[in-house]
């Protein structure tokens, strides 16, 4: 008998980040280490674990026997922690305009449930993080990219975005930090942006600013902090700047300064209901995360920095590499310079898994378009692995010239 057909948007997503490890999996059956610097996991990488006092409120919950269901926009005490957190950003955010969710991932998921319909668009960065092209497409919707100049930076290219808007755009993202550029948008940048989007009555920002404490550059600004017109969504996490992103907590948060969004809040809160909840104990981790001293925060920015010194220091001195210095996050964006490789970035990544042993991203997985030519590189590894990776890289570089 034949096999059972997939349904045809299932058969189309794509998520380069994991589909790399299937090749670098089938090597290590075979016995070879692989140096991975492809997941943007801060867990996977020594020197970043998640702190202490997080951990044991977690286990405290689940020692209260808090193992049941919670409320399903988030427990009251953490709506009310990021509504704090989130009004230090600049913004008045009120605990009922948080809605707490299984990770971004998760709330990106809800607002295009809530927010597309067929033919409708979403405007993304390009490059971008992939599910804001690969969930679009479920509804019948579709993600334009809009330019980040790979020469300035990976700065937003304004006049590309405001030739790409039209009546059908829903939703224009901002990733700030972004990944896997790195880029930071400041409070300027990000007045352009709402000056762009809010002569479109029907569109709405996504600020996705998972990344915001690891910012190097002190300019890193909130969205809904700057917007009197446009409507925000706000999102962030335990992920990433609180070192835990398997707890799969996360949380977008509604600005609504012209009070528009409610037909849209109440999709959004029936799909929510509709799946639960998230995870309790969990939950409880990131509150101790978010009411606890932050003095821990600086410590693992600085240590980030110093590996992103030393990944700059290094490309700087090997032929056929270039990068822009990344703001935040913990991403670099590296631009091969041999057409050999500029035109075919993912052969680039799997000869040199291959030979090396080293395993990147491809850019073109990040946007087919602005992406190509260059790996994403994430820069956690202990300094003597990044320098054992570089040293790879430049010799697998020398050899296939
Ligand atoms: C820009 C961006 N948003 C969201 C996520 C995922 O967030 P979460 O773990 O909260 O689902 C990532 C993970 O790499 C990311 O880079």
């Amino acid at each position: 008998m034949s096999d059972i057909p997939v349904a045809e948007r299932a058969a189309r997503i794509e998520y380069a980040i994991r589909d790399v490890v299937v090749p670098a999996t089938a090597l290590e059956a075979e016995g070879h280490e692989i140096i991975k610097l492809n997941i943007g996991d801060p867990i996977a990488y020594p020197g970043l674990p998640t702190p202490k006092h997080m951990i044991q409120a977690f286990q405290d919950s689940l020692a209260r026997g808090e193992t049941g269901y919670s409320p399903s926009y988030g427990l009251p005490a953490l709506r009310i922690a990021i509504a704090k957190d989130e009004n230090g950003k600049g913004w008045n955010c009120t605990p009922e305009d948080v809605y707490v969710c299984h990770g971004v991932t998760e709330a990106l998921q809800i607002i295009f449930t809530a927010t597309l319909e067929a033919g409708t668009k979403v405007l993304a960065p390009g490059p971008h993080y992939p599910p804001y092209m690969a969930y679009p497409q479920l509804f019948g919707a579709q993600t334009v990219e809009y330019r980040l100049d790979a020469d300035d930076g990976w700065r937003v290219d304004f006049a590309d975005i405001e030739s790409k808007m039209d009546e059908s755009v829903r939703l224009l993202v901002l990733i700030n930090p972004n990944n896997p550029t790195g880029n930071v948008a400041n409070a300027e940048d990000i007045d352009r942006l709402i000056s762009i989007a809010e002569k479109w009555p029907n569109c709405m920002i996504i600020a996705d600013e998972i990344y915001d404490e690891l910012d190097f550059t002190g300019t890193q600004t909130s969205v809904a902090s700057r917007s009197n017109s446009v409507p925000v969504f706000t999102l962030n996490g335990v992920s990433k700047v609180y070192y835990a992103p398997g707890w799969r907590i996360g949380y977008m948060a509604l600005h609504d300064p012209m009070g528009r969004l409610g037909a849209v809040k109440d999709g959004i809160e029936r799909l929510l209901r509709s799946r639960l909840c998230a995870s309790t104990p969990a939950q409880m981790g990131y509150l101790s995360g978010l009411s606890g001293s932050k003095d821990w925060m600086q410590g693992y920015t600085q240590k980030v920095l110093s590996h992103r010194d030393l990944c700059l220091q290094r490309i700087s001195k090997i032929e056929g590499l270039e990068v822009q210095s990344p703001g935040g996050a913990f991403y670099m964006f590296v631009r091969l310079t041999d057409p050999k490789w500029a035109n075919d970035d993912k052969k680039f990544v799997l000869d040199l898994l291959h030979e090396e042993h080293v395993l990147l991203v491809h850019g073109s997985g990040f946007s087919e378009e602005m992406g190509k030519g260059h790996f994403r590189l994430v820069y956690l590894a202990d300094s003597d692995v990044l320098n054992e990776a570089f040293d790879r890289i430049d010799r697998f570089l020398q050899h296939s010239r």
